[in-house]
């Protein structure tokens, strides 16, 4: 199978991208032709400082390899350097209707949070990833709930581009965790966890022991003591209890029965503990990689060079397609 996938170099990792992302392509790169990407063009969409994309991008290509992408095993480049899914995507947003676009949630939301800035890039945001998936022939998109729907939509242009001009892309599909594809907030487990969010509520990767443990114990709990799965009811331990099952590999029917009578105090320290433990070597592994810079240059042109040439043979069958070439 050939997989896609792409996250945006803006500010640091948490562990929802992680356990609704990166933690699956990690799995996925053993046994498939993975294609990840560092989707700089998609972070100019929303305010960013361009003095600091470049760093952002070093930032993100190190946390990704101290979290087990192994460049050996998969195609990792930035997006910008192939200028392929910029021509793609233009190609692509004359066959799809503005009103797709307009009805996107994430462009909803980002609409409204950035009000004074709601430039064409956002609105035109899905068509760039719609390019970024169908420029690899990508069979399945693993991604977190949130990008669910803008997969949908790839699909649907790749199929509205198949029928104008004649079979030319796969069908994605989308691959969402079966737990973990919305870790929400833990100052308010209503929202999902982002980086743009509160910063208490969001634990990154690379967090230090004692701030891990104070976002844990302040987090927000629910009414009563029970540890108990119940997102209607308790939205705020369920949150908690899916981290921990995520992280320890128990089930959380097991992490109840561990934590029967014993309150949320108890359980948020042993939750603590856990996170310690289990981000300590992100931690290391990313420190080791801050004195590898040639390293890290070599592997982005590898990528690059990789995935230019599978992107340069899907443009030349679409420019034919489309017309632009004899
Ligand atoms: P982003 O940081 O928005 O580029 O997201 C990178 C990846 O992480 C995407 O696949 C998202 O769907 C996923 N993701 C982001 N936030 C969360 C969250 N709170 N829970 C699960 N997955 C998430
Ligand atoms: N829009 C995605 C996000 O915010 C990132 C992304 C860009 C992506 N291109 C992609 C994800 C292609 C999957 C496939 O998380």
């Amino acid at each position: 199978m050939r997989i896609f996938s792409g996250i945006r170099p803006t500010g640091e990792i948490h562990i929802g991208n992680y356990l609704g992302a990166i933690k699956n392509w990690i799995a996925l790169q053993e046994k498939n032709e993975c294609v990840f990407s560092i989707v700089d063009l998609h972070a100019m969409t929303t305010p960013y400082l361009p003095q600091e994309l470049q760093k952002n991008i070093m930032e993100v290509t190190k946390v990704y390899l101290a979290a087990g992408l192994n460049p050996e095993k998969c195609i990792f480049f930035v997006q910008s350097q192939i200028k392929e899914h910029t021509e793609l995507s233009w190609l692509l947003s004359t066959v799809t209707p503005i009103g797709d676009l307009q009805r996107m949630t994430q462009f909803k939301e980002k609409s409204v949070k950035h009000k004074r800035d709601v430039n064409a890039g956002l609105l035109n945001y899905p068509i760039l990833m719609a390019a970024d998936i169908l420029l690899y022939g990508t069979d399945l998109v693993p991604v977190g709930k949130d990008q669910k729907q803008h997969v949908e939509l790839a699909r649907e242009i790749a199929r509205r581009f198949n029928k104008k001009f004649g079979k030319t892309f796969k069908e994605p599909e989308v691959l969402l965790p079966k737990t973990g594809a919305k870790i929400m907030s833990l100052q308010n487990p209503e929202k999902k966890m982002s980086k743009t969010d509160n910063p208490q509520g969001c634990i990154e990767l690379l967090d230090k022991p004692d701030a891990i443990r104070k976002k844990i114990m302040t987090a927000v709990t629910d009414p009563g003591k029970e540890i108990k799965y119940d997102v209607s009811q308790k939205p705020g331990i369920s949150n908690l209890l899916t981290i921990y099952s995520l992280f320890s590999g128990i089930s959380t029917t097991d992490i109840e029965k561990e934590f029967e009578g014993k309150g949320y105090q108890t359980f948020k320290e042993k939750l603590s503990q856990l996170l310690i433990e289990k981000l300590e070597p992100f931690r290391r592994k990313k420190k080791e990689l801050e004195l590898r810079q040639t390293l890290l240059e070599k592997i982005l042109e590898e990528g690059r060079k990789r995935a230019q040439i599978i992107a340069q043979e899907t443009m030349k069958k679409v420019r034919k397609k489309m017309g632009l070439l004899k």
